[in-house]
Order: C-alpha cells, then sequence, then structure tokens
C-alpha cells in the first residue's frame, strides 16, 4: 500500500510543482527534510537516471534506518542542459559547471561566448530531467522528460532558474526565463518526466 511520497530535494519550488503535478495520485508528498531526513549525497554517477536512483536509494536507507520506510515512495530528479555543438556539455555536470558557487551570470555568459559565431541552427540544445522512484517493495521506476530548444545569443528574461534565460524555445518564441512558472511547469522536462512517472505510479497502484 502507497501512502506517501518522500522527494529528495531540499527546493520548495520543485516540491511545489510535484505536489502540484501528482495531486491527483491522492498521496501525501513531502520532502526530505519535513521527513526529517538530512543526508550528503555524492552524485557521481554518469546519467541523469543514475544519479536521480544515487539519490533515491540513499534516502530510502536512512528512512528505513528510522523505521519509516513503510508505505512510503522516494522520489528524486536529476537533471541538466545539453548542447549539441558543445558534445552536450555541461550534461550530468550543469550544476557543477565552472563550479558550484559561481553564478550563472558568469555560467551563461561564458556558454554564450562559446557559441559566439555559430549559427541559429547550430545552436540547438535541450532541458533533460530524469526522474527516479524506489518503491516500499524496493522495485525501482525510471522516466525522462526532455524540452527542445536553442542557445540565444544574450541573456533574456528573468523567471525561473539556472540556464532558463540562455534557453530560447522557437515554439513560444522566447526563452523559458520568460515564460511564467505555470507555463513552464506544462511544457518542462521536468513537468513531462513527472507526468510518466505519474502514469507508472497509476499503473502500479490499479
Ligand atoms: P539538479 O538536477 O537540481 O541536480 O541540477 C541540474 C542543473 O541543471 C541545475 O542546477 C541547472 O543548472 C540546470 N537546470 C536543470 N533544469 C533547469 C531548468 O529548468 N532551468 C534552468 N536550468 C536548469
Amino acid at each position: 500500500m502507497i501512502e506517501k511520497i518522500v522527494f529528495a530535494t531540499g527546493n520548495v519550488g520543485k516540491i511545489k510543482e510535484i505536489q502540484a503535478i501528482l495531486a491527483d495520485l491522492d498521496l501525501e508528498v513531502v520532502s526530505m527534510k519535513e521527513a526529517g531526513v538530512s543526508v550528503d549525497i555524492e552524485e557521481n554517477g554518469s546519467t541523469y537516471e543514475e544519479n536521480a536512483l544515487i539519490k533515491t536509494r540513499a534516502v530510502a536507507a536512512c528512512l528505513e534506518k528510522m523505521g519509516q520506510r513503510e508505505g512510503t515512495v522516494v522520489m528524486a530528479d536529476d537533471s541538466g542542459l545539453e548542447i549539441d555543438y558543445l558534445n552536450r556539455e555541461p550534461g550530468v555536470y550543469s550544476a557543477r559547471y565552472m563550479g558550484e558557487d559561481t553564478s550563472y551570470r558568469i555560467k551563461n555568459a561564458n556558454l554564450i561566448s562559446r557559441l559566439e559565431g555559430v549559427e541559429d541552427d547550430r545552436r540547438t540544445a535541450r532541458f533533460v530531467c530524469a526522474i527516479a522512484a524506489v518503491l516500499p517493495d524496493g522495485r525501482e521506476l525510471t522516466s525522462r522528460g526532455v524540452i527542445e530548444g536553442r542557445i540565444g545569443y544574450e541573456e533574456k528574461g528573468s523567471n525561473g532558474f539556472g540556464y532558463d534565460p540562455i534557453f530560447y524555445v522557437p515554439e513560444f518564441g522566447c526563452t523559458t526565463a520568460e515564460l511564467n512558472a505555470e507555463e513552464k511547469n506544462r511544457v518542462s522536462h521536468r513537468g513531462n518526466a513527472l507526468q510518466e512517472m505519474k502514469r507508472q505510479l497509476q499503473r502500479i497502484m490499479e
């Protein structure tokens, strides 16, 4: 019996988004902090899926030790930006690119300068997100979502976070930093991956 989802993130914005998307599963969704879990996790996997699984397994092991694993699905995500011209960099290293503490102003300016002189059709890029879940019985699930776009020529927009101001989506004629949260969630890599994970959980809970 599944009663609760513990999501391995400290990011309040992500928790709200996840609660909204998973609302019709009728399960309590809490952050790992709210579940009383504090653990330092080394994300040393070579794919988004591996990193997401590393997080879910670490949090599941903590909950097990606390005697709170029963009825709980542990979920985590891992995401990144892939720029085709840069051989899909920064990819799984997106958060660590140029150093974890370097501002995104600097990271974004650096990426734009590395694409100097590169024409529109070779500036293709995508945000990728993998979600992993470990069920109460130990079964593991993964899902993946993608949003395709291009690297812009300058930063635009102030919504979102990270690489959003340089991620231009031709379909919308703007960057993901120019979409509001609701619009972005509807089309984003994370939104798509969560929807797919929801479908997998619904099938299991039927
Ligand atoms: P994590 O998945 O939270 O470990 O971090 C992935 C990193 O990829 C973030 O720190 C951002 O640099 C980048 N990233 C992932 N999703 C987005 C997004 O929706 N907008 C902007 N940057 C993103």
